[in-house]
């Protein structure tokens, strides 16, 4: 019987067990879209005892990144952050592929502003009622001073 703790085949690839870590986008990449931080390259060097790792979902491109906190793989900086990452990971004997991403209509420049936009309105409200209840209890306060007097 197939043991899941036994060597397994991948095309021409050889993992060490059957097991695979599915793709979990962790949002810890901002604020550049690199991986090359170490809580990100200890997350997956803490898991390359898996057969294979499937990294989180990764954009391919500028146009192509709409989910904050995840990982780019399109200019330079981002691809030796995604070397350290391999690296950690080939030094643990682990196998580990990259998943590619983008993200489609929420990547989109209008999509993706129109949530900053809905952000700083909300960031804005809250501080103008905090402005206004600061007024109102100095209002009071002086009226009850007043009424002292
Ligand atoms: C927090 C979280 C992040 C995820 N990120 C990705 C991702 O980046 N790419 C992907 O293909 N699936 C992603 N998934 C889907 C998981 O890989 C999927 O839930 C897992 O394979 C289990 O499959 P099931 O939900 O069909 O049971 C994510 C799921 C969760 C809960």
């Amino acid at each position: 019987m197939m043991n899941m703790f036994e060597p397994g085949t991948i095309g021409n690839l050889t993992t060490s067990n059957r097991i695979v870590l599915a793709p979990l986008t962790r949002s810890r990449c901002a604020p550049d879209l690199n991986p090359g931080k170490p809580w990100v390259v200890d997350y997956y060097t803490q898991r390359a005892g898996c057969g294979l790792i499937v990294s989180e979902a990764c954009a391919i491109s500028e146009g192509g990144y709409g989910f904050g906190g995840a990982p780019g793989i399109f200019n330079d900086d981002q691809v030796k952050g995604w070397q350290e990452v391999t690296k950690a990971v080939h030094e643990k004997n682990g196998l580990i592929f990259c998943q590619l991403w983008h993200m489609g209509r929420v990547s989109e420049f209008f999509v993706r502003f129109c949530l900053l936009y809905i952000v700083i309105v909300i960031v804005v409200i809250i501080i103008v009622i905090i402005i206004i209840v600061i007024v109102i209890v100095i209002i009071v306060i002086i009226l009850i001073m007043m009424f002292d007097a």
